[in-house]
């Protein structure tokens, strides 16, 4: 298997085929620096809202400082589906510890990581690999990426063996990030679900609740991946992961700095709007689980990751989601039942269903691609 990290220290000056991006897809892509910099100092250019949630008390969410942080996550959740989360409550030190196992983790030979190789194509899917999904890399179908992806939470559903044994530190710090994300995902969702002017419980009730009504899982199941995209000979003609959005109920991202995060705000046309680095937040994405239950009030971001010649990019990403077949996704009764309902805009299906569902449309849409060229 080749990885993206060798190919971009071998010093060719030009990409294999199979990274470069069909003509349609690569308008607007280029060095991440360079689309950074276009894009920031654009007079009245649209930035990605900051979300302060610290002072929302649980305790007494009808406090006037609990509605305001409320409403502040709801307008982001609403008109961007992203937001810039400050007030985590995520020690610093272990922010900081955790960006450091997972470079640690990168800075190994490609010989040593092979040994937390995934394999795709016999299922499975955690481990050090190239290409989420994994299919062959036909022309222009590969990212610019490698990754390691496991399960984060909770800690009994988590294999360890496929956890990095280096650095020595990897295995701890992970696990502590881990829980802290657990405990900020319910809170968000607490705050969301007010925004929809439903109970705080209700969002996480509803990603949780088997099909009976009679069981609540399990805590939500936290997968990381962590993004590491190598320097790129020719940034305009590839994408470190092409335009998507995440299936997750909600999505927490950190980066190391370096950007290449770009988002498309709903309703602003074609605008791609770069991430900027906000010290101390974690970016959040609303993912379709959680605009399928919201009934689409609440936007799952389209999103994608530019590279750049110059800096390796690492990021890592945290999915909230269901569990995957026990819990079917529909617009919350909530929303959609009882006085002032509103008409469902989604088919109920499970969070597996959707994943595959977005594979087939893409396979279609790939198809019709191939038919009119
Ligand atoms: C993603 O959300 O798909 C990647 C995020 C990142 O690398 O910033
Ligand atoms: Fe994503």
């Amino acid at each position: 298997m080749a990885r993206v990290e060798a190919l971009s220290m071998s010093g060719a000056t030009a990409i294999p085929a199979e990274y470069v991006r069909p003509q349609e897809e690569r308008q607007g892509l280029g060095d991440a620096y360079a689309e950074a910099a276009a894009c920031w100092s654009a007079a009245g250019s649209p930035r990605i809202p900051i979300v302060d949630v610290a002072a929302f008390d649980a305790a007494d969410p009808a406090s006037p400082a609990s509605l305001a942080v409320v409403d502040a996550v709801r307008a982001a959740a609403e008109d961007w589906g992203v937001m810039h989360l400050a007030g985590h409550g995520i020690p610093e030190d272990l922010i900081d510890a955790l960006r450091g196992a997972g470079t640690g983790f990168f800075r190994m030979p490609i010989e040593d990581k092979e040994a937390y190789a995934n394999d795709p194509a016999a299922g499975r899917l955690e481990g050090y690999g190239s290409r989420l999904a994994g299919s062959a890399g036909e022309d222009g179908k590969r990212e610019w990426e490698d990754y390691l992806l496991h399960m984060l939470h909770p800690d009994a559903r988590a294999d360890h063996a496929l956890w990095p044994a280096h650095p020595p530190e990897y295995v701890p710090v992970t696990k502590s990030f881990g829980e802290h994300v657990s405990a900020l995902s319910s809170r968000l969702l607490a705050i969301l679900s007010l925004g929809l002017g439903v109970q705080a419980g209700t969002l996480e009730r509803r990603l949780r609740l088997t099909s009976g009504e009679a069981q609540v899982e399990d805590d939500l199941l936290l997968k990381l991946k962590i993004n590491y995209y190598p320097r790129c000979p020719q940034p305009e003609l590839a994408v470190g992961v092409e335009a998507h959005t995440d299936v997750s109920a909600l999505s927490f991202i950190l980066t190391n700095g370096v950007p290449g995060l770009q988002v498309l705000r709903p309703g602003d046309g074609q605008t791609w709007v770069t991430a900027r680095d906000e010290p101390g937040t974690l970016v959040v994405h609303v993912g379709d689980a959680l605009e399928i239950l919201s009934n689409g009030r609440y936007t799952s971001v389209l999103h994608r990751v530019l590279v750049n010649r110059q800096a390796v990019r690492v990021s890592w990403v945290v999915f909230a989601q269901p569990p995957p077949d026990s819990v079917l996704l529909r617009p919350m009764p909530e929303l959609v039942q009882g006085d002032g309902a509103e008409t469902p805009r989604f088919e109920p299906r499970t969070f597996r269903q959707q994943l595959e569902r977005k594979v087939l449309k893409k396979t279609n849409d790939q198809q019709e691609d191939e038919v009119k060229k």
